[in-house]
């Protein structure tokens, strides 16, 4: 199987793109990770990249068309599939027309519910029922492209945020590399 060079955009922590380094040590799995862009120089992710020796960039967005350097980097790696993993920042059109249906998001919601930031705090709020996580391809709005993968958990009495993000995040290990299984299963 040969698989799809991929490049994993983050800003923080980075434990979705640990997982996914992780899973894509398996020679079934679809994606090779090939690169890592943050545009955090001390985004705690950036250890993984430099622990398993993946290329990363690092990109300043204050930068005038910071997004064209961001695509030569993925024309050199000869990207073909990218995975936002907590990357907060709006993917413009330059990137999404060079890369139609090809970049996923993970999102802590069950969208289209709380599409955006806060989600657990304005989940209590609103004393919602159920949490959980979305795969979804990304488009020009935020949080708004069609769904790949949900999982969803019943919201307990005693949950806080805390928690919340703790659950959520352990389905989150599991629904990211099902989405990849799932859109790389026929080709
Ligand atoms: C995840 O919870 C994801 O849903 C959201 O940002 C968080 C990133 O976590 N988009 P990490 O950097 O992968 O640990």
């Amino acid at each position: 199987m040969v698989k799809k060079n991929t490049c994993v955009f983050i800003s923080g922590q980075g434990s979705n793109l640990k997982n996914l380094i992780s899973c894509s040590r398996d020679n079934t799995f679809p994606i090779k990770i090939s690169l890592v862009i943050s545009n955090k120089k001390n985004a705690y992710g950036i250890k993984y990249a430099k622990k398993y020796n993946i290329p990363y960039i690092l990109i300043n967005t204050k930068i005038k068309n910071y997004e064209n350097k961001i695509l030569f980097n993925l024309k050199k790696y000869k990207i073909s599939f990218i995975c936002l993993a907590g990357y907060m920042k709006i993917i413009s059109s330059i990137l999404i027309n060079n890369y139609k249906g090809k970049i996923i998001n993970i999102h802590p919601s069950l969208l289209p519910k709380y599409k955006g930031l806060n989600t657990f705090s304005r989940m209590l709020k609103d004393k919602e029922k159920n949490a959980g996580c979305t795969v979804h391809y990304v488009n020009e709005k935020l949080d708004s492209g069609s769904n790949i993968i949900q999982k969803k958990f019943i919201i307990n009495d005693n949950d806080n945020e805390t928690i919340l993000r703790n659950k959520t995040q352990r389905l989150e290990y599991r629904a990211f590399p099902e989405a990849i299984i799932k859109i790389f299963r026929n080709t």
